[in-house]
């Protein structure tokens, strides 16, 4: 059993994350934490909530940071809607958060923990950029950091900077250089591995929550020919399956002014450092991505 928490904005593919997450009998998902990012944080509350209820489970869902360290807020409901996953009517949660202290329940669940738990993130870092800052003693009971974030190819919000970074970058810095064991699942694997049109519409197919997945899938607009990119999803895929990606252990640092302001910038030619900090992910098997988030949907979701 995989024992997980994820920090989380959902957002249209962090909803897909969440669905796999809630439901996989091999993942023990113990703790949703939330952000501010794609929308409002009171919005991403919600929305984890409407999760939590679709599935009918009993997972605790706590509100963390309202706005990023020391950038302002910017969202992305040009992408994700109003809602922050327009396209299926899920109503108004009848459940409530936990708390709206992400950060001090993240900091109990994990030195409660006989166990370093993973910890899966998929929106912007402010709540683990805090969560290191204020209770470093954290640190050994994280067993890795699995992030949705960065690149090292092209960007989505700037030529050079990906979203999740991008919104909260000094966050971002504090984790990349924590020491902790961290994977990084950015825009060079999630523009090129695509869930497909094909596998979409398989999808709607299967009962209320593969109609729900299809529904809030065809409300993404980062599509093109190939496919939607449903970036956070990777995270879980990689959880499970890390050998369908290619990665490569790389010194990366984050730029926190200027131009390039959340770049991830992987030193390559190791100009700086002999060491590294980061297992960056450069490719994925986006055929095995495809089936394997059909084949979720059809086993642990009817
Ligand atoms: C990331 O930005 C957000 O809009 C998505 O949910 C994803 O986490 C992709 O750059
Ligand atoms: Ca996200």
């Amino acid at each position: 059993t995989y024992r997980i928490l994820i920090d989380c904005d959902p957002g249209i593919d962090d909803a897909c994350a969440l669905s796999c997450a809630l439901t996989d009998p091999e993942i023990s998902l113990e703790l949703i934490t939330t952000v501010a990012g794609n929308v409002a944080v009171d919005k991403t509350t919600k929305n984890a909530l409407r999760l939590v209820e679709f599935f009918n489970k009993d997972v605790p869902v706590a509100a963390g940071a309202r706005k990023p360290l020391l950038k302002q807020l910017e969202d992305a409901s040009e992408v994700h809607g109003e809602s922050g996953i327009d396209g299926y009517d899920f109503g108004e949660p009848s459940i409530k958060p936990f708390s709206d202290d992400a950060v001090s329940i993240l900091k109990d669940k994990l030195l409660h923990s006989n166990v370093p738990l993973t910890i899966i993130a998929t929106g912007s870092f402010t709540n683990l950029g805090l969560l290191l800052s204020l209770y470093p003693e954290v640190k050994p009971k994280i067993k890795e950091f699995i992030l949705m974030g960065g690149s090292l190819a092209q960007g989505n919000m700037t030529s050079v900077a990906e979203f999740n970074v991008f919104t909260d970058p000094h966050a971002a810095r504090i984790v990349f250089s924590s020491g902790i064991k961290t994977t990084m699942i950015g825009l060079d694997c999630t523009l090129s591995g695509r869930i497909s049109d094909e596998t979409k519409d398989k999808i709607k197919l299967l009962g209320k929550a593969g109609n729900m997945l299809a529904s809030i899938i065809e409300r993404d607009i980062d599509h093109d020919e190939t496919g939607t990119a449903i970036h956070d999803l990777q995270t879980i895929f990689y959880l499970l399956h890390p050998e369908r990606f290619t990665d490569k252990k790389f010194w990366v640092d984050v730029v926190c002014e200027g131009p390039a302001i959340g770049a991830t910038v992987a030193d390559i030619r190791k100009a700086y450092h002999d060491k590294t900090n980061v297992n960056v992910c450069l490719d994925v098997d986006t055929d095995a991505f495809n089936k394997w988030f059909l084949e979720e949907v059809e086993k642990n979701m009817q």
